[in-house]
């Protein structure tokens, strides 16, 4: 595979597709790759030692029963209702943190060097809260969103937290030290009532300078974050929780100048991004109405006291 490929989004996927198809049918063949790369592992979740200790170092663990799952084939290409193997995706598309190593085609599927595990370990355990297992990003990306999953990109591949992949992904992250492996961003709370009171009624409903509100464009679908109620009126806490949780693909708690949400309508002039088929809200950061929003997105504001701001 060339690595000029590597990075060019779409294109380099596309280029990627057809080797990782070919390890995605050789996954698909061997009569014990069916379901995990182990057996181990599904007795492990499903009957867990009575102190719940890891029985081995969490490396070994990592690469014995999760790491074959990004090779699994998932029924696409083949079946129309099938799911891509995470590695057509997670392997090309490099503006994804979630960015593995290229793997060896192997007689048995695809293969990482024990090097390259480490690479993709220390990738992987980014995405993992030991703190809060099951708000682990890793857990939650695949998950279905009624399940309570997040939005993804790459479909979701498990319909429920019974899942046999998901349950040796949460005994895993169950066992790290919480110490360790706790996301700086997870210490970042980004605040959902501030969400309902403030920021939905008081920016995303409201056109600023005779524009369209947020509302107008972004009412449902995958940027759905500014949802309208059912009733004309204040959104309902369902309604307000499926605009947030559309919203979480948009920002990076603790981070608002990386956070696509507060780029997209700002001015180009002013450091926003350089196309948005919607409106221009903010000139530059100083705008207190984009200083207010980068606040709350740094975890400071909280409930449902909007003043003086809004
Ligand atoms: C069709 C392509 C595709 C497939 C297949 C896919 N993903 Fe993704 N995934 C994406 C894209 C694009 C993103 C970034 C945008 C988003 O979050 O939706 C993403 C984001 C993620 C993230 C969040 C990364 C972060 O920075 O927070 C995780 C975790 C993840 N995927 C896990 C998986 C796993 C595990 C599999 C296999 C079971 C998988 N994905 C299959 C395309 C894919
Ligand atoms: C007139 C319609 C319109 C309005 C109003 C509008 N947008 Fe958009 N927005 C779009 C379209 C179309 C796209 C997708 C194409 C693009 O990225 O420019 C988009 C994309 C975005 C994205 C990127 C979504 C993604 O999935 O990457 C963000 C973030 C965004 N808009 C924020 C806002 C915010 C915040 C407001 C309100 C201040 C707003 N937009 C108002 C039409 C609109």
């Amino acid at each position: 595979m060339n690595p000029n490929t590597r990075g060019r989004g779409l294109g380099g996927w596309a280029a990627g597709f057809s080797l990782i198809a070919g390890v995605g049918i050789l996954v698909g063949l061997g009569p014990t790759s069916e379901g995990l790369g182990s057996a181990e592992p599904l007795q492990a979740s499903t009957e867990p030692s009575p102190d719940g200790a890891m029985p081995q170092d969490p490396f070994d663990y990592y690469r014995t029963n999760i790491e074959p799952l990004f090779l699994r084939s998932r029924g696409y290409p083949g079946s129309t209702d099938g799911n891509a193997a995470c590695v057509m995706c997670h392997v090309w598309q490099t503006s994804v943190r979630f960015s593995l190593e290229e793997p060896t085609e192997t007689p048995d599927g695809g293969a990482w060097t024990e090097e390259q595990s480490r690479r993709n370990y220390e990738v992987v355990t980014q995405l993992v809260n030991a703190s809060d297992p099951e708000s682990s990003r890793f857990l939650r990306k695949p998950l279905a969103v009624g399940a309570g999953g997040l939005r993804h990109t790459g479909g979701a591949h498990w319909d429920s937290t019974q899942d046999p992949e998901y349950q040796v992904i949460l005994d895993w992250i169950r066992a790290l030290p919480a110490a360790e492996f706790t996301p700086a961003d997870a210490l970042v709370a980004v605040d959902f009532q501030y969400y309902r009171s403030c920021v939905h009624p008081g920016v995303l409903s409201v056109g600023k300078y005779g524009q369209l509100p947020c509302t107008s464009c972004h009412a449902a679908g995958l940027a759905g974050f500014a949802p309208r109620s059912a009733s004309g009126g204040v959104l309902t806490v369902a309604e307000a929780r499926q605009g947030f949780e559309s919203l979480q693909r948009l920002i990076v708690p603790g981070d608002p100048e990386g956070s696509r949400f507060l780029l997209k309508p700002l001015h180009p002039d002013g450091g926003g991004s350089y196309a948005h088929n919607g409106v221009r809200r903010w000139q530059n950061r100083n705008d207190t109405e984009w200083q207010t929003l980068a606040a709350w997105i740094r975890g400071e504001l909280t409930g449902s006291e909007c003043s003086p701001v809004y």
